[in-house]
């Protein structure tokens, strides 16, 4: 694990590897470490960056609130620290939204993008109201008070009931989160801006996953990032959730390497 200083914060980053870069965003309210069978997968000929978004992992939390633009900025000094001009952005979730974030303010920096289990749209007014509330008891009570309505939101039954592994390291990276960190990303996420205006001129090379059971960003939210993305792969990932990367790593795996791989001929 490597730290730098960057915009005012401890960012806490893997770069492991050799190849054409590709940058990791995960979701929330995880770490890097959700990206581990992807690393594995993918070094041989990849260089890969996993960092800690802020107030996530070993990064400092910064202030409040942590907006997906602040997020994709802390991404671009990364970059820039570690002289990566252009980069394959591969986003879970809120690592999505930051991604179309770092996509829209730097898009001449982007040399392709993976958008996984996420979505265009901003909030809903009841979506934000709902964010205030979890970031308030979170700050109240602890990572522990929305753990266990968490996991079943984004692991699918099949994974709840036969992989206490997975549902083990899902718990243990959603207690690791500081609180003051969950509650400013929440803050951040209700900020965010609605992107569906914007996809539609993305020109990079986009590939959409999802999980057929992911219900907190359905299939519906990949086939609209699809629609209006020009050329964009859609890939359904069976007996996944939200998580459909820790779930089923060799189905993601396999449309990743397949992806990345058609981007090098
Ligand atoms: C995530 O996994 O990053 C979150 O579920 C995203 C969200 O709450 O919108």
């Amino acid at each position: 694990m490597a730290r730098v200083r960057l915009r005012g914060i401890e960012v806490a980053y893997d770069d492991v590897g050799s190849g054409p870069p590709l940058v990791f965003l995960h979701g929330f309210p995880f770490n890097r470490s959700m990206w581990q069978e992807q690393k594995e997968a993918l070094v041989e000929h990849h260089r890969i960056i996993t960092l800690d978004l802020r107030g996530h992992g070993e990064t400092d939390v910064g202030p409040s609130p942590a907006t997906m633009e602040e997020m994709a900025l802390d991404v671009g000094a990364l970059l820039d620290r570690l002289d990566i001009e252009r980069a394959t952005l591969a986003g879970l979730s809120m690592g999505g939204y930051v991604a179309l974030a770092f996509c829209r303010r730097f898009p001449l920096r982007v040399r392709a993008l993976v958008l996984a289990d996420t979505r265009a749209q901003s909030d809903t007014e009841d979506g934000k109201a709902n964010r205030s509330t979890q970031a308030a008891q979170i700050l109240r009570e602890g990572m522990e008070a929305i753990t266990d309505s968490l996991l079943p939101k984004q692991l699918a039954s099949e994974t709840l009931a036969k992989r206490p592994d997975i549902v083990r390291r899902v718990r243990a990276m959603i207690i690791g989160t500081r609180p003051e960190g969950a509650a400013a990303a929440l803050e951040g996420m209700a900020r965010r801006q609605d992107q569906r205006s914007f996809v539609s001129r993305i020109i990079a090379p986009v590939l959409i996953i999802v999980g057929s059971e992911d219900t907190i960003t359905p299939i519906a939210d990949a086939e609209l990032l699809h629609r209006e993305i020009g050329g964009s792969r859609l890939e359904i990932i069976e007996a996944a959730a939200h998580l459909s990367n820790l779930e089923r790593p060799e189905e993601f795996n396999r449309a990743l390497a397949k992806f990345l791989a058609d981007l090098e001929q």
